[in-house]
This record gives C-alpha cells, structure tokens and sequence, in this order.
C-alpha cells in the first residue's frame, strides 16, 4: 500500500489549484482563519469561568501537543494529496470508510459557515451603530434580544455579510484569501493591542489581569480540561477541512513544523490579548462579579457595549472593537467558504462561480434558517435548539470529533507514520517527529473521546459547560 506520488489517483487531470505566494500569505490565512469568533467572545469567557489561570495553563499544554499534531496532520494530507478533504481520503481507498471520513471533514464547513455569517451579520451591524455613534443605544437593556428578534434587519445583515465573504472568494485564491489576510490580520492585532492597553490601563483593572494570568491550583477541574480541550479545537480550525484545503495550496518548501508553531502563537496571541481586553473591563465594571463574566455568548453583544458606554472613549472603543471583531470573523467565514467551494470544484469539476451559485443556495437555506430561528421562527426548535444552536452543537459536538477521529485513524492504520514524515521533511526536518507520534497514537483519541462524551453529556444535561 506504500506509494509515493499519491496525488494523481484520479484518471482526470488534476484542475489548476490555487495556490498561496508563500509562506507569509499562507500563515496569516490560516492564522485569520484560526482568529475568530471564538477567540474573541469564547475563550475569554470560558477562561473566566473555568478558573483564569489554570485553564490558560491547560489551554496552552493542549495546544502544543494535541492542536499540533491535529494541524500537523491535516496541513500534511492536504499538501501530500493537493486536495481538499473528499479527495485526499479518496486518494488513500474508495470504499465506505474513506467516503465517510472524507465527507464528514468536507461537510462540516458547508453547515457552519451560513450560520456563522449570521453571527457576522450580529458584529457587522453593531460596527455600524457604532460608526454612527450609538453607544448608549447599544448599551440599552434589551437592545440585542430585540435586534436578534427583528428578522427582516438580521437577515439583512447576514445577506450583506455573505455578500463580502463570496466577493472575496470570487477573487481567487492569491488576489482574494490570501490578500484580505494580509491587510486585515495586521490590522487586527493593531486594534487588539489597542482595546487590551486601553482596557488593562482603567482603575481596578489589576485584580482581573492576576485572575486571567496567574495559575490557582485550587481552580483546577475535570471540567477545566474538558473546556479547554473544546476550545482548543474551536479556535484551531481543527476538523473542518480548512487545513487539508489550505494545506493542498502550499508549496512543498513550505516548512509546515515552522507554520504551525506560527499559527498557534498567533492564535493564542489574540485569544490573550482578547482576555486581556475583556476580563479585566468586566471586574471593574462589575467589581468582580462572576456573574457577569460568565455570561457566556451575550458577552460580546451585551455587556461589553455597557461596559463602554460607562468608559471614557466608548465610541471610540467600541468601534475598534468591533472592527477587530469584524475582520475575524470575516477571515474565518472566507477560510470555511474557501474549503467548502473547494470540495465542490473537487468533487463535481465545476468551474468556480458555478460552485458559488451552490454555496450560495445553501447559505441562503441554512444561514435563513439560522437566522430566522429567534424571529418569525422561534417556533421551530431540532432537540429543543433553536437553528442557529443546532448546527452549532451538531458540527462543533458530534461532527468535529469524529472528523478528526478519522483524520488520526487514517494516519495510523493506513497512510502510516513514515509517509506523513516524509511528506513534513519535504521542507525541513521534522523536529518533533517522537512526539508527534506519541501524540498521534495515543493522547489524539483520548482527548478526542473526552470531547464527544462531554458535549453530549452537557446537552443532556448531565454536566454544565
Ligand atoms: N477558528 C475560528 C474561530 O475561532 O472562530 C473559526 C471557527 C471555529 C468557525 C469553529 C466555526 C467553528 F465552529
């Protein structure tokens, strides 16, 4: 079964791929798929809610072995077969097995990204109250819950998020993915910082910035682990096709060792620098309440716009905020439409804008839903979730484990260890090779288990994430 030029296995020829310039545009596309919602509004309030110091300190071990392996893998199948994840599982057998595990990958982004650009359309909107000043506006008790509710204005917004991510993605590969990240991504750690000094600098700040860095021992818990683990994989972009996609547009001198521990760094960076922004604002704004930090996904919409309505500068704040805030969601909606339309051009050999025609028909199906599904169709509920949850839970808690599930059980069982080396070495030595292995082997599926079993748990309500 050992063979080395994998990649031509289909009797067609393989159409032109994409391909990034180098290895700049590809980290920063991939970091700004990594940088999203979830590092902006999820792990600052999951670190405050499963003990600041402690889940950073288990976040950050996490990552560097079970998110690098995941990446690792992922980038190497991709760049090893030059296809997205149908095709490169294809590439390796054709029965039942390789079909599933290739479409579990390929269609995780397809249910994610209309729902995701519902959230988009929520962000894009609030950057344009700001832009227009209405700071105390947003700040009012039930500002949000009435936006969500009013469906002609939600679906307005989703319509013209959807409208710049598919702008970008006509534009191709180098001139529109790859170009976006490289101004957007700047940019956003500029207003990162910015947001985090002004944030850290208020009055009474200090006691969230000793809660958010320093590790309590006494705060440590199964549940830790637990949440850690998911929001690690969330923020990755682990298990949704995206690195075997960005991995087939690649150069084989690109040093994927080198990228990953780029793209981890840069990830984690802002997932701080979002801490950094949020807990500390929070504390002083509610003396300390845990309460409030914990308010999970409201966070972002509700509290934060009153925690800048009472700072000096809350325009100027909230504007940069959510301009950040923008432009990762916005390079995170490109990197799950890029991986999606890939699988189409894949998979059914259509040209480009014929595959976003059937994007697009999908988004309007799911993302309409989703977005709908707190207005004129709260009635309808899947397992007592409204849309936008459902497909949340089904991707992020059923689908997402068992997509990188088989990503590791086919390396193991059958591309073997010496091939994806091989494939690493390419373009430089493979330093953590041991690891790598072990990792892969032993502690991949363990903490992919532990995943599985907790978020059904929790939807169950056996346990509370
Ligand atoms: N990693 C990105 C984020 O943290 O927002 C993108 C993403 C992750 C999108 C998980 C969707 C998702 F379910």
């Amino acid at each position: 079964m050992e063979h080395h030029s994998p990649a031509p296995h289909t009797d067609k020829p393989v159409r032109s791929r994409g391909r990034f310039s180098g290895r700049l545009g590809y980290v920063l596309a991939v970091a700004g798929s990594a940088v999203g919602l979830g590092n902006i509004w999820r792990f600052p309030y999951l670190a405050a809610k499963y003990g600041g110091g402690m889940f950073l300190l288990v976040y950050l071990i996490l990552m560097l072995t079970f998110g690098y392996v995941l990446i690792v893998s992922e980038t190497a199948l991709g760049r090893m077969t030059r296809k997205s994840p149908v095709g490169a599982f294809q590439t390796f057998g054709k029965s039942l097995p390789f079909q599933i595990g290739g479409w579990i990958n390929a269609v995780v982004p397809m249910l994610i990204v209309p729902y995701y650009c519902v959230i988009g359309g929520w962000v894009l909107k609030y950057l344009a109250e700001y832009l227009k000043g209405s700071c105390l506006l947003l700040a009012e008790d039930h500002y949000f819950t009435n936006f969500i509710s009013a469906s002609a204005s939600v679906e307005f917004w989703f319509l013209l998020f959807s409208a710049l991510v598919f702008f970008v993605i006509l534009a191709g590969v180098k001139q529109g993915v790859e170009r976006v990240s490289k101004i957007m991504m700047p940019l956003l750690v500029l207003l990162a910082v910015f947001v985090a000094v002004y944030a850290v600098t208020r009055p009474g700040a200090w006691e969230g910035i000793v809660y958010f860095l320093v590790p309590n021992f006494e705060d440590f818990s199964f549940m830790t682990v637990v949440a850690a683990m998911g929001q690690m994989f969330y923020s990755l972009s682990i298990a949704m096709g995206i690195l075997y996609t960005y991995g087939s547009y690649i150069g084989k001198d690109v040093d994927i060792e080198k990228s990953t521990g780029q793209v981890e760094f840069f990830d984690t960076a802002i997932a701080l620098l979002a801490g950094m922004m949020v807990i500390p604002a929070v504390f002083v704004f509610s003396g300390g309440d845990m309460e409030t930090l914990q308010a999970g996904p409201s966070l972002a919409f509700i509290t934060l716009p009153k925690i800048f309505a009472s700072m000096g500068m809350g325009t100027f704040v909230g504007t940069a905020f959510f301009l950040m805030f923008f432009f990762a969601a916005l390079t995170s909606a490109i990197s799950l439409m890029e991986t999606s339309i890939s699988t189409f051009e894949d998979e059914l050999k259509w040209s480009r804008p014929k595959c976003c025609i059937l994007m697009c028909l999908i988004m309007l199906l799911v993302g309409s839903a989703s977005s709908l599904g707190y207005g004129v169709w709260d009635s309808i509920t899947i397992f007592g979730m409204a849309f936008l949850d459902f497909f949340d839970f089904l991707t992020n808690s059923v689908m997402m484990p068992v997509a990188a599930f088989s990503t590791c059980i086919l390396i193991v069982r059958v591309v073997g260890f010496p091939r994806i080396c091989e494939e690493v070495e390419r373009s430089s030595a493979f330093r953590r090779k041991k690891l790598y292995q072990f990792f892969l082997k032993y502690l991949a599926p363990i903490c992919i288990g532990i995943i599985f079993v907790s978020s059904i748990a929790n939807v169950l309500g056996l346990i509370s994430l």
